[in-house]
């Protein structure tokens, strides 16, 4: 790692990056359409870290690829994410009222256009990817097909039923792996299997940079159950203390916080070890990494 490499800076930098191009992506809008477009754009411009985007973005340079190839895929990806979390928030699923520091999108503007913010979100996402003019058709198509995969039923919507049918059930290490692995660390590594195959890497690259998304969105959803329990609700912008409250399923349910946080280490090492082949570029990622189970937000 360069000594030098201030990694908040970059983080800055580059979520204004994917706001700029977000903001192209989904302009306000004039007709019987202006209410979904406003309750879609107030979520997406909420105040997110923006990292899906941000890891595609750093994993196309890691490829030696062009960081403005990937954007498409970037901006995609927290369309969809910014769905899940609507979604997420519903009364019918985990029921919260505070989301990226604002009121969540159902309270704002209710639960019925809240559903279709989110519904909107996602299948802009595939509008977006369908106008992949910096690829070509072949690489668009496996991006298209990574990305729709991971927000499958087999990827994060599997994990959400997984999560909520879970809900107070005895916590098995088992399960919660499994949930988590599709809930969350699906998209992540569809942010950085897109971000590599935007970038031209080659497969063996965007093989290891798909194990890489893995291990560190397994160990993303472990820190963001560990916030839960002892972060601050101010600076999360999300109200701490909702799993236990609602008899959730997590990681340090199953196996308390010190081996939640030594599981998160052991994954962050994974996905150093998925980097070794890689030189210079992929430093970025390489901090992001160790960013995921230090982060406060
Ligand atoms: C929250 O994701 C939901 C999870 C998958 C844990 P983030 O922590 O990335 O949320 P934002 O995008 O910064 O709001
Ligand atoms: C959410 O997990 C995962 C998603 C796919 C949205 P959580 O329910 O733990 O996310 P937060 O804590 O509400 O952000
Ligand atoms: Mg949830
Ligand atoms: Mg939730
Ligand atoms: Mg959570």
């Amino acid at each position: 790692m360069t000594p030098d490499f201030d990694l908040k800076q970059y983080l800055e930098d580059r979520r204004l990056m994917v706001e700029e191009a977000l903001e192209v992506a989904l302009p306000q809008q004039d007709g019987p359409e202006t209410r979904v477009v406003e309750a879609m754009r107030y979520s997406l411009f909420a105040g997110g870290k923006r990292l899906r985007p941000i890891l595609c973005l750093a994993a196309s340079e890691a490829v030696g690829g062009d960081l403005k190839a990937a954007m498409p895929a970037g901006c995609a990806l927290e369309m969809i994410h910014t769905y899940s979390l609507i979604h997420d928030d519903l009364p019918a699923m985990d029921d919260d009222d505070l989301r990226r520091g604002k009121p969540t999108n159902h309270k704002v503007f209710g639960e019925a256009i809240a559903i279709l913010a989110g519904d909107g979100l996602l299948t802009e996402a595939f509008v977006l990817l369908s106008d992949y003019n910096s690829l070509l058709p072949e690489r668009a198509v496996q991006v298209i097909g990574v990305i729709a995969e991971a927000a499958s039923y087999r990827g994060m919507v599997g994990g959400q039923v997984v999560d909520i049918l879970s809900q107070n059930k005895r916590a098995e290490l088992e399960t919660v792996q499994q949930m988590h692995s599709r809930k969350t660390a699906a998209l992540i590594a569809a942010a950085t299997e897109s971000g590599a195959l935007s970038g031209k890497g080659s497969e063996a690259q965007v093989a290891a940079l798909g194990r890489y998304g893995r291990a560190i969105g397994l160990a993303f959803q472990i820190a963001d159950d560990i916030l839960d329990i002892e972060g601050d609700t101010e600076l999360l912008g999300k109200t701490t203390g909702a799993d236990e409250a609602r008899g959730k399923v997590t990681y340090p349910a199953a196996v308390g916080l010190e081996r939640s946080r030594q599981a998160a280490n052991e994954m962050v090492n994974d996905a150093l070890a998925a980097l070794e082949g890689f030189d210079d570029r992929a430093n970025p990622l390489r901090s992001l990494a160790n960013y995921i189970i230090t982060r406060k937000k």
